[in-house]
Parts: C-alpha cells; structure tokens; sequence
C-alpha cells in the first residue's frame, strides 16, 4: 500500500535493524484518516474470503480491525491480554510468549463472540515472530470458527512469523512489508 509506505518513510524511524518506531501514527498517536485507507485496503484485498467478523489483539491492532470492521460490514472482536476478574464463564486462553517483551501473557476470548458459523479475519498492527498471531488462531479455532485470512499493517519479513502463517496455509496480506532495516534505512520486500 503506498500511502502507507511513503509515511512510514516520512515519519518512521528504525530504531535498529530489527524495531521500528511507528508510533507517530500507528501505535500511539494515530492518524484516524490513515486508518480508515488502511481498513479500505484490508477489505479490499479480502472481499473474496467470505468475511463474517474481525478480530484483533488488544492494543494496537484495534485502529486498523475497527476500520476494516466498518469497511467490510461485521463486528470486531477484541483478544484480551489480561482477565478480568469478572469474566470467568465461556473463556478459551491460550499462553503467548512476546520476544519483543520478553515475557508471556494469557491471551483470552469470551468464546460467545466467536462462533462455529464464523469465518474470521485476523488484523494486527505488526507481525513479527508470529506468536501473537498463531496464538489468536489457536484461540479462534478452538471456538470451532475458521479463518478467512490474516492482515497486518507491517509485516517485518525478516523475522518468521510471515513465513511460517503462509508455510501453515493461511492467506497472509501485509500492507507494508519491511524487507530490511539497515543504517537507519527501511526497504520494503515488495519494491
Ligand atoms: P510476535 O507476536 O509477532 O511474535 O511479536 P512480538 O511478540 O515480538 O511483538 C510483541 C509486541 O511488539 C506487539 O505489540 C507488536 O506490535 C510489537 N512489535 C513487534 N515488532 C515491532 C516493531 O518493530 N516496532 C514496534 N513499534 N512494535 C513492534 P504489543 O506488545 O502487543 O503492544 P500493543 O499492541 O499493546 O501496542
């Protein structure tokens, strides 16, 4: 996606040659007009893929799924990384082990939001290593549902998680993915 590359080359900033601060527009201030082009996209490229909900993992997936909800006409669900003490009935967990945090969470879904019927649409803002990712999947599968595909805003295609979705069969778009960040430069695997 153009507009989404050309910003993240304006406004972007390799911190190394493995993170990427996107943080002007992204994941913590957000450009809301970027995020709607972006939920446009999404919708876009999955039209076909029989769509029948959105879900993410809270934070900063929940821009770009909402957007894409809107744009493609179904709810968006939100995986949680923490339980709240009110919620006990109907919950599937799964654990995450997050390289980039170096701990793990419990990634968690009220498994009424998510039915056998549904084919679902997983869109986050980054994919790395992947474990966010297949954990979301594990969750989602074991709520009978299957998945349409799976979106994310960058995909940093140096690291597996990329590789191992497609090697897994999962349709995987990346609206902008990051080939190799070198020197403070960032190439796009896509150029
Ligand atoms: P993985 O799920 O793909 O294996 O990746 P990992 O656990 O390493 O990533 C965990 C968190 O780090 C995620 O956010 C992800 O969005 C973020 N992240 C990964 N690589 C980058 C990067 O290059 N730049 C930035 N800015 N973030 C990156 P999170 O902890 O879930 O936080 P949030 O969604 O609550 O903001």
């Amino acid at each position: 996606m153009e507009e989404l590359k050309q910003r993240i080359l304006r406004d972007g900033r390799a911190l190394n040659s493995e993170v990427l601060l996107v943080d002007s527009f992204l994941n913590h201030q957000v450009d809301p007009r970027l995020m709607q082009k972006i939920g446009m996209e999404f919708a876009r490229r999955f039209r076909e893929a029989g769509v029948t909900k959105i879900a993410t993992i809270e934070a900063s997936g929940i821009a770009p799924a909402t957007m894409t909800a809107l744009e493609m006409g179904v709810s968006m669900v939100i995986l949680k990384k923490s339980v709240s003490s009110i919620l006990s009935e109907g919950i599937l967990q799964t654990e995450v082990f997050s390289f980039t945090k170096n701990k793990a969470y419990q990634l968690t879904l009220k498994s009424q939001f998510i039915s056998p019927e549904d084919r679902v649409l997983l869109i986050d803002d980054f994919l790395a290593n992947g474990e966010a990712a297949f954990g979301a999947i594990r969750l989602i599968e074991r709520a009978g549902a299957r998945i349409a595909g799976v979106g994310a805003v960058i995909a940093k295609a140096f690291q597996p998680g990329l590789e191992k979705l497609r090697k897994a069969g999962y349709a995987v778009e990346a609206l902008a993915p990051v080939r190799e960040m070198r020197e403070g430069r960032i190439l796009f695997a896509d150029d």
